[in-house]
């Protein structure tokens, strides 16, 4: 059989709905310098990508190339190298290889993509591509906002860190993390989820559904913001005196630029930033953490693989993809993409 006449991705045709979500042919390259072609057994698709669905971030986006219509979402993927462009070491043709690229118009929700040879490692031994495919993304931006708060195994041994979203994606690692780092962890999520953060190594669940934030004590040495924008300011009040810092994921970033453009939202975020760094305490750090694709994260997340927790998730084929965007956006839980498998 041709793999080239096999070849499709799910792309959104408009800004939209999940109804403008589309299987459509895609055309195949030879991968240049640097790149290699995967093909893409399995691709998570995570709230970002609902998000971008729906048109948020299109202004930055934008200007990175990445809100090009029919947009092919999608930064996870795990799969078997199928062509390997110049100057590539250490990837040959049928290496089995996951990752995560950055947010492009192009992305892994398709049977075969194009990334940089540096944002693909060899896939460890024993692990599912289902299972590699749920976590490049989600670990990477996780570890990125521990070294945005400042936070390290070195210093974090033994004091408190509160994850707020814990029951996430996101927060799910972090509290693994931080526990195998020996911090002493509050995880705040929803419900049942909860006992999953125990799990994983939390000291004290707090149930979002039933206790207010207001009600935490103030002697946390940092936090973490995976859940809501609003609470940022009550997480960074139980920052204790000396404390390291504090990192959100869910900051109006994006958002702010979509709305009043580059320049005034630009500003805006400066403006917002200042004031959420008068509420910390002196001396800890506050930070707005942004994914980015790391080589050395993504070796490190080789290793430890076989042992980080992951939320549940729901396979869906390649033809499916827009039934995995309600899925995700019904808040059902996760979802991964089975693209090759799908039309093999
Ligand atoms: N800045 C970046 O580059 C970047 C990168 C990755 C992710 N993110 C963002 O980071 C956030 C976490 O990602 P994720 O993949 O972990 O998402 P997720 O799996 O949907 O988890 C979200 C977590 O936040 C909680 N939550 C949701 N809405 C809340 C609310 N209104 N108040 C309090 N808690 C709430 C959820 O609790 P329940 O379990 O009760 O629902 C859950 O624990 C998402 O908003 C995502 O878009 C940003």
């Amino acid at each position: 059989m041709n793999a080239t006449s096999l070849a499709a991705a799910a792309a959104a045709t408009a800004f939209g709905d999940a109804g403008c979500i589309e299987v459509q042919p895609l055309t195949r390259r030879a991968p240049a310098a640097g790149e290699i072609e995967v093909a893409v057994h399995a691709a998570s698709l995570n709230p970002i990508d609902v998000r971008r669905r729906g048109g948020y971030g299109r202004r930055m986006f934008s200007l990175l190339g990445a809100a090009r219509l029919p947009l092919v979402l999608g930064n996870d993927f795990a799969g078997i190298v199928t062509a390997v462009g110049r100057g590539v070491s250490g990837l040959r043709e049928g290496d089995a290889v996951f990752g995560a690229r950055p947010p492009s118009s192009a992305g892994t929700h398709a049977t075969h993509v194009l990334v940089q040879a540096r944002h693909a490692v060899l896939q460890p031994a024993g692990q599912s591509h289902v299972r590699l495919a749920a976590m490049p993304y989600n670990f990477l931006t996780v570890w990125r906002a521990l070294a945005d708060a400042g936070v390290a195994a070195a210093n974090i041994s033994g004091r408190r860190v509160l994850v707020h979203g814990a029951t996430g994606g996101l927060g799910l690692l972090a509290v693994h993390l931080l526990s195998q780092w020996g911090a002493i962890v509050t995880a705040v999520g929803g419900g049942d989820s909860l006992a999953l953060c125990r799990a994983a190594g939390a000291e004290a669940v707090l149930d979002r559904h039933g206790s207010p934030l207001s009600a935490l004590p103030r002697h946390f040495a940092a936090s973490f913001n995976f859940a809501n924008w609003d609470d940022d300011a009550l997480l960074l009040r139980c920052l204790a005196d000396g404390a390291i810092g504090h990192a959100t994921t869910v900051h109006p970033m994006l958002g702010n630029i979509d709305r009043f453009g580059l320049l005034r939202g630009t500003l805006a975020n400066m403006a917002q930033k200042r004031r959420m760094r008068t509420i910390a305490p002196p001396g800890a750090r506050y930070a707005w953490t942004v994914f980015a694709p790391d080589r050395d994260a993504l070796r490190f997340l080789a290793d430890i693989a076989h042992a980080l927790p992951v939320t549940a998730t729901t396979q869906f084929p390649l033809a499916g993809a827009a039934e995995a965007h309600r899925h995700v956006e019904s808040r059902r839980g996760r979802a991964v993409l089975l693209p090759v498998s799908a039309s093999a």
